[in-house]
């Protein structure tokens, strides 16, 4: 029997979270570790779902993978396949990214088109036209992508969307091409940064990441080395809207405050004090939020970096459900993305959508429900809503939750929630009427 959460809302979260490594950083790191004929140490790797799968996926791919707590170790010398395994690639959109590192080592790839939470359609052809500017001849058949090279040489990448995916797939495998590459309309997010500074550190030429023009100059190898990933700004915001939501006080340590800054500025003009401490080891920097009482109404407008974040949108929508007004939540990056909306109204939330419009009509209190996560960051905004509502909450479909949030449960009932995980059923009394 799957487990399911079950939360009694209502209670303020207070004390000190810690936050972990970057998922979705990490998981660029992992696929680019194909490159490297050596030995890559990381620190602060997230124990979630997601990162167990881009493991198994290297491993399957003959690389060596070792974890120790939150330190990985993985050494790609052996690897040799150029095949990705299907039923890894179908599990999680981010193990597509090894298509690139298999071209650059082995003049040949195939994977599966990926699967990963279903949020949009997320094709894939900004990757597979940008492997053909790096000179690879690049077919889909029968649900395949096969990719082939005599030699990657470097290229001229436009992007039409400042995908992150496609940014960090192509300035990977650009690392090893003949010359130079650059990529217009880049990604600009903290993640993209991160992987470029991790490929620096073991010997790649990268210029421009954080803005919108990212140049790569080939060299003929890299090497192994050590790395410290970036702390997760998701799990973060996912906090903080944790500590906002139930007017508690709490203060958030790993947390790079510029990475979380529309998040920041967003939640401060709802009327939520956040103030932070910056630290030399950025997962001693702090970020202390205060709430209290209800959030005012705010507009939000997910678009790429340095825009509002799409994956802080849905907690933020669970969180501006209780807001004094009304506020109208737009999402530019993925064309359907609320489909946790309805969960949300089972538990009183008086939400309206209009594609990719969500309308917040702001309610007094939310009470407890029976709900299930449809995807991660549905799954959050479902548990941050379950701890400020009134009465019992019976949260399911945590397998998409597990693979973005290490030790959810845990970290929250340390904080004061209410909170059980368990594989028994629990009876769900009816709402409670405060
Ligand atoms: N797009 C295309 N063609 C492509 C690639 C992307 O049209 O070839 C479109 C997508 O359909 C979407 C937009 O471009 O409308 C942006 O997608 P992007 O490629 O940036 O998303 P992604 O790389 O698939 C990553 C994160 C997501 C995060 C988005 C946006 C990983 C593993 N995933 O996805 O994270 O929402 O960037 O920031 O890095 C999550 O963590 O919950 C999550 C979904």
């Amino acid at each position: 029997m799957a487990d399911k959460v079950y939360i009694s809302g209502a209670k303020p979260l207070r004390g000190e979270v810690q936050i972990g490594g970057s998922k979705n950083s990490t998981l660029a790191i992992m696929a680019a570790c194909l490159l490297v004929p050596g030995e890559v140490r990381l620190s602060h790797v997230p124990a979630i779902g997601d990162i167990r799968t881009m493991a198994a996926m290297l491993a399957a791919l003959g690389a060596r993978v070792e974890r120790r707590g939150h330190e990985m170790c993985i050494d790609a010398t052996c690897f040799r396949a150029a095949e990705a395994p299907e039923e890894l690639v179908r599990k999680m959109r981010a193990s597509f990214y090894v298509l690139g590192p298999m071209l650059a080592r082995w003049g040949r790839a195939r994977a599966a088109l990926p699967g990963g939470c279903d949020i949009g359609t997320r094709p894939v052809d900004y990757h597979m036209r940008g492997l053909r500017a790096l000179g690879a001849e690049v077919e889909i058949d029968r649900g395949f992508i096969t990719a082939r090279t005599r030699g990657l040489t470097g290229g001229r990448i436009y992007l039409d969307f400042p995908s992150c995916g496609a940014t960090s797939h192509l300035m990977t495998t650009a690392c090893l091409a003949r010359g130079v590459t650059t990529i217009e309309n880049a990604a600009s997010e903290p993640e993209i940064t991160d992987l470029a500074e991790f490929l620096t550190r073991m010997g790649a030429q990268i210029h421009g990441q954080g803005t919108s023009t990212i140049t790569v100059q080939g060299v003929d190898r890299l090497h192994g080395g050590e790395y410290t990933v970036v702390p997760d700004r998701m799990e973060a915001g996912t906090y903080a809207v944790a500590a906002a939501i139930t007017g508690g006080a709490v203060t958030l340590r790993g947390v790079v405050p510029e990475h979380l800054q529309p998040v920041i500025m967003k939640m401060r003009e709802m009327g939520v004090s956040l103030t932070s401490r910056t630290a030399l080891d950025p997962y001693d920097s702090e970020l202390r939020v205060h709430a209290a009482g209800r959030p005012k109404a705010v507009d939000i407008l997910a678009m790429p970096h340095p825009g509002f974040p799409t994956d802080m949108q849905q907690p933020v929508m669970a969180l501006l459900s209780l807001c004094e007004g009304s506020a109208v939540i737009t999402d530019r990056v993925f064309e359907s993305r609320f489909k946790y909306v309805a969960e949300l109204r089972r538990m009183g939330a008086d939400i309206r959508l209009d594609g990719r419009t969500a309308v917040v009509r702001g309610v007094e209190k939310l009470t407890g429900a029976s709900v299930r996560a449809t995807d991660l960051r549905a799954g959050a905004a479902l548990i941050v809503a379950a701890l400020a509502a009134r009465g019992d909450s019976e949260i399911s479909g945590l397998e998409h939750l597990d693979r973005g949030y290490e030790d959810m449960s845990r970290k929250l009932s340390a904080l004061g929630a209410e909170i059980e995980r368990t594989a028994t059923t629990r009876p769900m009394p009816a709402a409670v009427e405060a």
